[in-house]
């Protein structure tokens, strides 16, 4: 108990640190909430910034992301379970992998999800690339293997050119899977808030802006801040207030969250804090796919996060700043095949 009430606040501290984008030291600033100078509520988020990607690797990550050739079946792509309509994620509960199987958790977006410390709920990936060797040879997810996949993709020569230009190695798993990471990297989708962070006071309503300071003053930004507004962390899910008696049902595996990597006690039910760009895009919410509100969802996090009952008011006005962080798709999230003027050698 202790340690967790420490451990919230040095990561307060740090994130209000952090918020000030200067790396020196701070005097006794540390207490952002209640106190008679309230800091500026932008304080706790940057912009998001512009990534440097490969044109051409990005292309033909684009290419690999949206190919059937690396599912066992011939079936799935990456974008099965992560559409671009749908807001990078696939709008159910759980993802539905090879053979109509159901997985056991909810899709997290691909949208900026480079932004992320490490990937998957608990965090069993360190980066983009690693991440994306799981799924292909996942039995509920695209069920294949990889040595099945570069052997069926070394079959096409004009890819087997393309990726001559920029691996000396050719069509390897390794290749692979950068060139998708990189193409991620390219998903970056800046919103109204990103604007408004800038200096643009027209870019979100007086409502969003409401919004903006009930999030600070509700301590959201303990957890939820910085450039992604999560991503950065593992957080316990039910820290003041048991989510799972909440929530009802059996606990599953995957509501172990951390503790299935780390095998540690004190890691059951973390879960990396999920980025809030896109959040009206990505429903149903949580690693279980349990809720299908943006509304609840956001009283659940004030009840079993922070101890606050949020009424009905106060919610409407975060989730009015929620939506502005809804952000503009790349032209390039989306399937190169149905752009009709592809060109011929790629
Ligand atoms: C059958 C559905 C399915 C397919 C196909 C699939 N994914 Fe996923 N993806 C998921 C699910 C479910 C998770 C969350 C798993 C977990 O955290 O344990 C996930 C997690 C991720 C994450 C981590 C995001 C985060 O916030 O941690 C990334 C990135 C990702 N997938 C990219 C890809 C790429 C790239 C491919 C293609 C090579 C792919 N996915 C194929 C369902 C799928
Ligand atoms: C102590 C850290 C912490 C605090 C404080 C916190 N959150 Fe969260 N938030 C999390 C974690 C961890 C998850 C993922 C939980 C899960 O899926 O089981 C999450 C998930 C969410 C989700 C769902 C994301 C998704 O992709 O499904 C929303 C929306 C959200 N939080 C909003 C808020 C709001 C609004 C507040 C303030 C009222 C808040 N959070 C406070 C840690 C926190």
């Amino acid at each position: 108990m202790r340690r967790t009430v420490l451990l919230i606040s040095l990561i307060v501290s740090l994130a209000s640190l952090a918020a000030c984008g200067k790396k020196e030291a701070h005097d006794s600033k540390s207490e952002p909430v209640q106190t008679a100078t309230k800091p500026d509520p932008k304080s706790f988020f940057k912009p998001l910034a512009p990534v440097e990607v490969d044109e051409a690797k990005m292309q033909l990550g684009r290419k690999l992301y949206f190919d059937t050739r690396l599912s066992g079946d011939g079936t799935l792509t990456c974008a099965s379970c992560h559409a671009f309509d749908k807001g990078g994620a696939d709008g159910a509960k759980v993802s539905t992998g090879i053979n109509g199987q159901l997985g056991p958790i909810n899709s997290p977006t691909v949208l900026n999800s480079h932004l992320n410390f490490v990937q998957f709920w608990d965090g069993r990936a360190a980066t983009l690339a690693e991440q994306a060797l799981g799924p292909v040879e996942n039995p509920v997810e695209m069920g294949a293997k990889w040595p099945e996949v570069v052997e069926r993709l070394k079959q096409d020569e004009a890819l087997v050119k393309e990726f001559a230009a920029f691996y000396e190695d050719g069509i390897t798993k390794e290749n692979v899977t950068d060139a998708i990471a990189e193409f991620e990297r390219s998903l970056g989708t800046p919103a109204p808030f990103d604007r408004y962070l800038e200096g643009d006071e027209d870019a979100i309503s007086d409502e969003a802006k409401r919004g903006l300071e009930v999030f600070v003053a509700t301590g959201c930004t303990t957890c939820h801040s910085g450039e992604g507004l999560g991503g950065t962390m593992y957080q316990k899910m039910g820290l003041v207030q048991n989510y799972f008696e909440l929530r009802g049902g059996e606990i599953t595996e995957a509501d172990l969250g951390r503790y299935n990597v780390t095998k540690n006690e004190a890691d059951k039910h973390l879960f990396k804090v999920p980025l809030l760009r896109n959040i009206e895009l990505t429903a149903p919410y949580f690693h279980d796919g349990s809720v299908d509100s943006l509304d609840e969802a956001v009283k659940i996090m004030a009840k079993v996060q922070l101890g606050r009952d949020l009424s009905d008011e106060d919610t409407k006005l975060i989730v009015a700043f929620l939506k502005t962080l809804t952000g503009e798709l790349p032209p390039q999230a989306s399937d190169p095949a149905l752009e009709g003027a592809e060109s011929e050698e790629g």
